[in-house]
């Protein structure tokens, strides 16, 4: 097993120079090769083969789940992501009516500084069509959180019902536990205006219909402290069960995102010290009141050295996505491993 497993790190290895190259100018095309990789793997049942590793983690209560975009549509069975590590499956951002999101080229890859940017604008086959598909699969293995976000084209007035259409369509999937409320997308506007108040009576009627599943909000990590402060009091009247923190950023920092063709969110190296401190931000506000939300850390997590600065009394697990198109599926193993987290540093 585990020399399947080596060989198959090793593959990533080389085969990302190669997909790297010839996906210069949409990197996109790049996770589709992957996605397809996955579904070819399930199909063929030889996703347990490659994946299977031992379980021997320091952080064994810890969640360790892919980040939203990574599986948009669940395109990747949730047992494949089970294989490569994770003990959670975000899908999403799935949006209650389908919507293609703006025009490809919409992706930029700083191989250099591992970073990504990124203005898909909320691409998604709609609720009715991703419930579908995992309808389709084994059933999960491993919880099930679905990110959601309003379709882009509706008007303030039809935001609610969008949300609670697919909180409908979905809440009945099998191992769907928790709902996480994209409120962060620097790529569409009905996001980015997320005003307080607004949230505030979109979320006195989704928290309404959630039955027994936890809520969750993901957050920017370029929000201030007052916003973060008014949030956390929302979250509180509305029984929500934390905050994931953080999405992508709009700030720009040069050493990471030297030329950008377009403004969109950046993610990875070039995301890390915004989220880390916009999740002490939340710690403090939530340590301070005495609430119970919990935090889900994201953002440029690429070692256990970032795990572990991660790590706090209110962190409940953290998730990937940009270290993991660098990397490849030896993150996860060299986070669960200190060995492996060892070599990635430095080499
Ligand atoms: C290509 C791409 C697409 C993304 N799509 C979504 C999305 O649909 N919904 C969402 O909440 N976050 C989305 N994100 C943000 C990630 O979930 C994550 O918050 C961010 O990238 C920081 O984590 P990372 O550095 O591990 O990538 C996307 C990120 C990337 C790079």
């Amino acid at each position: 097993m585990y020399i399947i497993r080596k060989s198959f790190e090793l593959l990533y290895d080389y085969l990302k120079s190669v997909i790297f190259a010839v996906t210069k100018n949409d990197p996109e095309k790049a996770h589709e090769v992957f996605v397809m990789f996955c579904r070819a793997l399930y199909k063929a049942k030889l996703d347990k083969a490659f994946f299977d590793y031992p379980k021997n983690t320091e952080f064994k209560r810890f969640e360790f789940s892919n980040a939203a975009g990574f599986n948009k549509n669940a395109e990747i069975p949730p047992y494949v992501l089970y294989y490569l590590g994770f003990n959670r499956a975000v899908i999403g951002s799935v949006t209650g009516e389908p919507y293609g999101g703006n025009s490809r080229p919409r992706c930029q890859r700083y191989e250099a500084t591992q970073s990504i940017v990124n203005r898909l604008g909320l691409p998604s086959e709609g609720a009715q069509k991703v419930a579908q598909r995992l309808l389709r699969y084994e059933a999960s293995p491993i919880p099930l959180t679905i990110n959601f976000a309003a379709t882009p084209t509706k008007k303030w007035d039809q935001i609610t019902e969008d949300l609670l259409s697919t909180i409908q369509i979905m809440k009945n999937v099998k191992k769907v536990d928790r709902f996480e409320l994209n409120i962060s997308c620097p790529n569409v506007s009905s996001s980015a205006e997320y005003e307080i108040e607004a949230l505030d009576e979109i979320l006195s009627s989704v928290c309404d219909k959630l039955e027994d599943k936890k809520f969750f909000l993901k957050i920017s990590p370029d929000v201030d402290k007052e916003y973060a402060n008014r949030i956390v009091l929302s979250a509180q009247k509305y029984k929500i069960a934390g905050f994931v923190i953080a999405n992508t950023t709009k700030r720009y920092v040069k050493k990471y995102i030297p030329q950008s063709l377009w403004a969109g969110g950046a993610s990875g190296k070039a995301v890390y010290q915004y989220s880390t401190d916009t999740q002490r931000l939340f710690e403090n506000i939530i340590e301070k009141n005495n609430f119970p939300q919990k935090i889900i850390a994201c953002g440029g997590i690429d070692s256990v050295k970032k795990v572990k600065e991660r790590l706090s009394s209110v962190a409940l697990g953290i998730q990937i996505y940009t270290p993991f198109v660098f990397y490849g599926p030896k993150i996860i193993r060299s986070i669960k491993t200190e060995d492996a987290d060892r070599r990635m540093e430095t080499g």
